[in-house]
């Protein structure tokens, strides 16, 4: 037990997307750092779920080029005026290619329970997924408290085989995540939190 769970009670409340980074990157030892509690997340069956990778600037334009042309297929598909389409990855692009230093986080299904039918197996599957946003959180947690901006990028969810491409990733890793970090711009202004609302998200029986 800790004596004061206060600190950690304020740094809940803190920490906050910020997607205005600045440079440099973070150290090799400050990534490890995060990723090591990142890690110490609760898991299902005590698996351990999780897999992350740091993603170099090598990488990161073939990378951003393969999730680039999916996505395009995707919202082009959804016959969205092309403006929209363009800035939509534009910003995507720039999100992968510019962050100081980006982290992908992957799951994979070992020690999950193996069942014939769909709908156990989904239940398994979505076990490690709620494994994974506790390893999120972990990081983003401590990212913030460390000073650091992060935020979290979903798009490798819709792009799985993409993103396994071009970072040769083992073909069992699944991808789910990005997170972007770096230093937070002086002149970044978090968007608005709506003040927790017990009366509409928590209830009683
Ligand atoms: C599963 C998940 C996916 C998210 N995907 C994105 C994303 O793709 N891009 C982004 O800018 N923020 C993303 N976010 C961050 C949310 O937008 C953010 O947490 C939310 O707006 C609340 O703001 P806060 O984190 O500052 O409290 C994601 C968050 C979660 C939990």
């Amino acid at each position: 037990m800790i004596e004061d769970a206060r600190p950690i009670e304020d740094a809940i409340r803190a920490r906050r997307s910020v997607r205005g980074l600045d440079g440099p990157s973070l150290t090799a030892e400050e990534v490890e750092a995060l990723v090591r509690l990142a890690l110490t997340a609760p898991a299902p069956h005590h698996t351990r779920p999780w897999r992350f990778v740091e993603i170099g600037p090598a990488r990161r334009e073939a990378l951003a080029d393969a999730m680039g042309a999916a996505w395009r297929r995707d919202l082009e598909g959804d016959t969205q005026p092309s403006k929209t389409v363009e800035r939509a990855l534009a910003r995507s692009r720039g999100r992968i290619t510019g962050a100081p230093t980006l982290l992908l986080g992957c799951i994979v299904a070992d020690g999950l329970n193996r069942y014939d039918d769909e709908r156990r197996w989904r239940a398994e599957w979505g076990l490690a997924q709620h494994s994974f946003g506790a390893a999120l959180q972990n990081l983003l947690l401590a990212a913030s408290a460390r000073g650091l901006g992060a935020y979290w990028i979903s798009a490798p969810l819709y792009a799985p085989d993409e993103v396994r491409g071009a970072l040769d990733l083992d073909p069992t890793w699944e991808p789910q995540a990005f997170v972007a970090l770096g230093r937070p711009r002086g002149d970044y202004r978090p968007f608005d939190r709506p003040v927790p609302d017990l009366g509409s998200e928590f209830t009683r029986r």
